[in-house]
């Protein structure tokens, strides 16, 4: 039997909540076959954000991502299943909505780079740094 069970962080970002497609995306997800661990409403304050972020710290578009993401209510979850960090990201699409394939998250409900609708880890270390950032032990 192959199991390459791993979790992953998720997140509706301000801009899928607001356009009321917090439904659509979890059920795509579940569609998928990846299983839902942990979900929340909340708002991302700047300490979060920044954190979240760190990577992109230098870029030329961080302050406004920091702007975005703490601009309204997002939805943070754990996804878990086979090789659910590529699951996720590839059921969410490109970067770009512009270049994301159509019947991708993005691909389907995005034209616009930084307000892309959803969030997901790329890779095992982030996916751990995240769900510790927005989760605590008792919530999982
Ligand atoms: P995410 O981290 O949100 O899942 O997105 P990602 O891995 O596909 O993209 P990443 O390179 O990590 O970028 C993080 C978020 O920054 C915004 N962004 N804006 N203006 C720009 O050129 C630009 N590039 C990236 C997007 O919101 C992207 O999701
Ligand atoms: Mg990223």
């Amino acid at each position: 039997m192959h199991d390459d069970r791993q979790s992953t962080f998720i997140m509706v970002k301000p801009d899928g909540v607001q356009r009321g497609l917090v439904g659509e995306i979890i059920s795509r997800l579940e569609r998928r076959g990846l299983r839902l661990v942990a979900a929340k409403v909340m708002h991302v304050d700047e300490s979060l954000a920044k954190r979240h972020y760190e990577m992109h710290a230098e870029k030329p578009f961080f302050s406004s991502l920091i702007e975005y993401i703490t601009s309204g209510p997002v939805v943070a979850m754990v996804w878990s299943g086979d090789k659910a960090i590529e699951a996720a990201r590839s059921t969410m699409g490109a970067t770009d909505p512009i270049e994301a394939t159509p019947g991708t998250i993005r691909g389907d409900f995005g034209l616009d780079i930084e307000k892309n609708l959803v969030h997901g880890s790329d890779s095992e270390e982030s996916a751990h740094r995240e769900i510790s950032l927005f989760f605590a032990d008792d919530e999982l």
